[in-house]
């Protein structure tokens, strides 16, 4: 026997944790004040929406809709934000800061999704596991972006929960929710931010056997 330290084998399983663990401790939230303005190419805007896709729904109801804002649409989208901001906060509540976030925000990212979730007709699955099912979508969207090195940040300024929003995406049924606006893009700057999260131990309780 050799007294040489034997490495770890590279079996398939290993490489595959490996790339999982990758995947997930580098999605980063980059936003739109960090994209640079080159565009995000159909093809991989739509690998990001097919992956979203494959988010898992109880009941296989999908409820995810997305309504993608490109070019002149995002100024109509900042626009409308604007003015529903406008009318939905009261006016010792205004911010311009807000106002002008709103306005901007929408045209430094090359793409824009508002993402919707659909309620099913006959309300057999819980709305809560609807929503919970659009977050694994996003959620779908953010780790295909980051493995291709885009930027994406998942926004929820309080007016997206508005009925205003909800109709003006065309989300009919007033058990629709709109649950954000999802920024893409490029990523101007070449150093990929660092995460931060607490101990994972303090989050698990290991029940007793
Ligand atoms: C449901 C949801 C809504 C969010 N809404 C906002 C938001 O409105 N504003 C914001 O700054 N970040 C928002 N975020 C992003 C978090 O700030 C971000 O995930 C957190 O800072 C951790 O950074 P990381 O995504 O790079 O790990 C949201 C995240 C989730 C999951």
């Amino acid at each position: 026997m050799s007294d040489e330290p034997t490495t770890p084998p590279l079996d398939a399983m290993s490489l595959r944790l490996a790339a999982a663990n990758a995947l997930i401790r580098r999605r980063r939230t980059i936003k739109p004040q960090d994209m640079s303005d080159k565009p995000v190419e159909t093809r991989l805007l739509a690998s990001i929406l097919e992956n979203a896709n494959w988010a898992p729904t109880h009941g296989m109801t999908e409820p995810w809709r997305f309504f993608v804002f490109t070019g002149d649409g995002r100024k109509r989208l900042a626009d409308f934000c604007q003015s529903l901001y406008q009318k939905v906060t009261p006016e010792k509540e205004f911010r311009s800061d807000k106002f002008e976030k709103l306005g901007s925000l929408p045209q430094k990212a090359s793409v824009v999704i508002a993402v919707g979730m659909k309620r099913q007709e006959i309300e057999k699955i819980a709305e809560i596991e609807e929503i919970e099912a659009v977050a694994c979508a996003v959620h779908n969207m953010h780790l295909t972006a980051s493995a291709i090195g885009m930027a994406a940040y998942w926004s929820t300024p309080p007016l997206v929960y508005t009925d205003e929003m909800r109709q003006w995406l065309g989300l009919g049924d007033p058990r629709d929710k709109c649950l954000g606006l999802f920024f893409l893009g490029w990523p101007e700057s070449d150093t990929w931010p660092e995460g931060k999260r607490g101990d994972t131990l303090e989050k698990i309780v290991y029940v007793p056997k």
